[in-house]
Parts: C-alpha cells; structure tokens; sequence
C-alpha cells in the first residue's frame, strides 16, 4: 500500500531525458511504482493532483558549509525551501570532523562551521549528534585539510615531517572509513595555503582505496586559475582519484574569460580517460571570511570597491552595505575603511561579498556538461548573507534554464540530481526509479524563481511546491513540516561516466 501518490504528473526522472506524464507513488520511504500505479493508498496516505507541475528527484547541493547548520538550524529551511534533499558538507577544506571536543573548532574554520557542538571526535560521532536533531534534509561529507592540518599541526607554516604526514592520513582515512564521500582542500585558506603539492597529494591518496574524491577550492582563482588547475589536476592523477573542482570561476575582471580555457584543460583531462566533475553557483559575487581577501599591508583597493559587507560583529550598521558608500559617507580611504573593520575586535569574523564574476562565465560554466551546481552558502543567517544561501537551485531553473536557455530542463535536473549524485556517492537517490530513496521535488517550470536578493538574502523562492525527504512531506506550499526525516549518508561509488 502507498504512503503517496503523486497522480498525473510531468515526470522528469533525473537521467536527463525527455519529461513524461505519469503517476508516482512512494511507500515506506521509497520509490514504488511509476507510469501507472496499480497499488492503492494506505491509510493516511495522500492522493496529490499535480496541477501542471513538474517532479524530479530532490536537488543535491554539491558545495556546501552546513556542518554546523545540522545543529543550529536542523530545519535546513534555506535548502529545503530551494528543492535541495542532500547536501555535501565538509567542502573548502573545513569540515566538522576530525575534531577535538577540548578545542574550540569554530575558530580553527575561520568561522565557516559556526554552530557546532558536542562531544564528537569522528564522522560516525557527528552523524550521531547531528541525526539526534532530526535533520529536515539528508547530508554526506568530506574530510577537510584546513581541518586535519589545524588539529595535527596547529597553524604551522611548515611541512608536515613523516610522524605529522601518517597522523593527517590515518585522521583523512579514518574518516573515508566511516563513509566520508572524499577529501577536501581549501588551498587560499590558512592553513591549507602553507602546504606543497607533495603534501596534498600524499593525503589525497588516502581516498584512492575507497574509490572516494579529491574536491578542491584551488590555490588560485584568477591570475594563476590555469596554473592551479595544473595542480589540481596533478595531485588528483598522481593519487589515482576523481578530481571535483569546487566552484570553477575566474576571479577579477583582468582574469574574465579565462573559465573557456580552464575548461579546456579538463575536457583534455577528461578525453585521456582521468575523471574530472565540477561545481558553480549562478551568481556574479563570491562570499567568505573577509580577512582571507585582504593583505592588511597592502589593502587592494581595486577588491575592495566591489566588496560589500555581510554580516560584521564589530559593524553592525555596516551590513549589507558596499565598502566605497560606507568610505564615502565616514570620509575616510578604502583602505583604512579594510582597516578598521579588520582590526577591530571581533572584525577577522567578518564575512563579505564580492562582485568579482563576469556573468558570461557564469552562463560558459552552466553550459558545460559536467557542470554540477554547488551554493556555496554560508548559513550565517545574521546580517545580509549572499543570497546563493537561499536561492541558487531555482535560480538556475527559472532564470538560466527558463529565461536565458543556456541549459534545458530535463538536462539542468540532471546536472542538480543524477550525475551530483553518481558523482559523490549517493547510491539509491539521484533518479526517480522503483526501489530508490523519496527524495523528490514538484516545481512548476513556468514560475520557479529566486527571491533572494542582495538587498533581501532570506527570502525562500517561489515555485518549489512540494518537497519530499526520505519518503516523508517536508515542504508544502511554502510550510515547512517539521517532520525531520533527514538522514546522515555514507559514500557508495558508481563507476564514472556519461
Ligand atoms: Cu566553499
Ligand atoms: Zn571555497
């Protein structure tokens, strides 16, 4: 007997073929039957007419920082709002796990993983504390360098010595072990930025047995994009791993274009046979930790006029604000503007948002066709986060996908489904075939759209109807169940390719 019956529905099943009209029930958390439904409804269950709107399996955000967001906002309302059923935590190299309850993790992240807490040491402890919360949403990880390195090595500039390297690789393997999907690295950030190639490597290898990944947010995204992709390319073949690139752009405008070339390089990659996936977010600005942009001896200025401010501990009335209006109206330079609000107490929590992405790089990275979509939200919900938190799937449906056609339909569910999931692991969820996991979505294709603006970040988007977790109705029309049916996965590898 069926829990739900979706009945006349335009089925887009993930795969990236053309959609089909049909009925889909769900019993016991997954998927029954599809086409025609032969079985009836159990008691309680629900008979939903689809009205015209479309079905798709639940999107998976394949870049995202809510470690700590399981604890403080189990609700996920942000994500659920958008489509999103699963996220990949764990990304740029911070992740929550390994971890040591007598330190204070929330500075070793730099902030990115704020909301943490409890007693956890490892994956299968986080996953205990985060599943008790009852998460809306279901969540896989990566284990991140930033974070092995800090707790092996403190913040030390150096190279790791042979006793340091092996304690980084048992805490990267141990990690993979209890069902990690990879290895992350965050090579802008400290203290990832002070390792060698060598070094990356050697802890990228660790995922080689376990068939799991190497994502990176690169050592350079602008003057040096090509050269880290070298990189990147290099520490994935010579550890025989899948390399994910976190977030493909070309940062700064004397670097625009460059995304043509860098993808050139990959399709090379991937015409030898290396396996290669990436991620973006559909959005011009970038967002982070302010103090890692800044060099406080030599501010650039030509950063901080497309710099705005997020949330600011120090600043308050700041938020939401660009840096030249604030310099302008206080009278003072740009640079003693980056100054001040760095130095202040509190002011290295900063997170801002920069303007530094051509929009034709935006629409060259969606147009790709092992382009996955990741948000990169940050899920600090004070002051005025960058929008992406709330907005990036049906951005991509509604304005790319809708208004722009850089992508069709059934290929952009692809994109956000299927291949995010064969890629990271996601066994039995990414498609909507008979026995898979209920993570499902009904979107109406004429009017999804992002709400979430610059100016109006936490506004949840228009045209998400309903949205299904494991089986279970987590949102509809606009209210969020409650019902916490949410789940902590382990990584099961497809075979790569198309
Ligand atoms: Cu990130
Ligand atoms: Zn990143």
């Amino acid at each position: 007997m069926n829990d739900l019956i979706f009945r006349q529905v335009r089925i887009l099943d993930g795969s990236g073929g053309a959609e089909f009209i049909g009925d889909v029930s769900v019993r016991e958390g997954r998927i029954n039957e599809i086409g025609a439904v032969t079985e009836g409804l159990a008691p309680g269950g629900r008979e939903i007419p689809a009205d015209g709107a479309v079905l798709c399996p639940g999107l998976i955000d394949t870049h995202a920082h809510d470690d700590g967001a399981f604890f403080r906002h189990p609700g996920m309302e942000f994500k659920l709002s958008q489509g999103v059923t699963t996220v990949v935590s764990g990304n740029c190299g911070f992740s929550a796990i390994p971890a040591d309850p007598t330190k204070d993790s929330v500075a070793a992240s730099g902030g990115i993983l704020a909301g943490l807490e409890g007693k956890f040491t490892d994956l299968d402890g986080y996953y205990a504390a985060a599943l008790a919360r009852q998460p809306a949403i279901n969540n896989i990880m990566l284990v991140g360098h930033n974070t092995v390195r800090s707790l092996v090595m403190g913040d030390s500039k150096s190279a790791p010595n042979d006793l340091q390297l092996q304690e980084m690789q048992r805490h990267v393997t141990h990690a993979l072990e209890q069902g990690a999907c990879g290895f992350s690295s965050g090579l802008i950030y400290r203290p990832g930025r002070y390792s060698d190639t060598a070094e990356v490597t050697e802890l990228a290898k660790m995922a080689a047995p376990f068939d799991a990944l190497y994502t990176t947010h690169m050592r350079n995204e602008g003057d040096r994009l090509l050269e880290a992709v070298d990189e990147s390319l290099q520490i994935a073949a010579d550890s025989g791993v899948h390399l994910h690139i976190s977030h493909h752009k070309a940062a700064g405008k004397g670097n625009w274009g460059k995304v043509r070339e860098s993808l050139q390089r990959i399709d090379t990659a991937l015409g030898q046979g290396q396996p290669v996936t990436l991620d973006v977010y559909p959005y011009t600005a970038g967002s982070g930790r302010m103090i890692e942009y800044f060099n406080l001896d030599r501010v650039s200025e030509e950063l901080a006029e497309v710099v705005r401010i997020a949330s600011c501990k120090a600043f308050r009335e700041y938020e939401g604000r660009m840096l030249v209006d604030i310099a302008a109206h206080e009278n003072i330079s740009l640079t003693d503007l980056v100054i001040k609000i760095l130095t202040a107490p509190l002011g290295d929590r900063t997170l801002c948002i920069h303007f530094i992405i051509d929009e034709a790089d935006v629409e060259t990275n969606l147009a790709h066709a092992d382009m996955m979509v990741g948000s990169d939200g940050i899920p600090d919900l004070r002051g005025k986060p960058h929008p992406r938190l709330f907005g990036t799937f049906p951005r991509v449906l509604g304005h790319y996908v809708r208004e722009r056609g850089v992508l069709s339909l059934p290929e952009a569910v692809r994109r956000m489904t299927s291949l995010s999931a064969k890629t990271f692991g996601l066994s039995e969820r990414g498609e909507i075939k008979p026995g898979f996991w209920a993570d499902l979505l009904m979107f109406r294709p004429d009017d999804v759209i992002d709400e979430a603006t610059y100016d109006e970040p936490k506004t949840e988007a228009s045209g998400i109807d309903m949205v299904v977790v494991n089986g279970q109705i987590a949102l509809e029309f606009g209210q969020h169940s409650g019902v916490g049916s949410g789940q902590m996965l382990r990584y099961r590898r497809h075979p790569f390719g198309h």
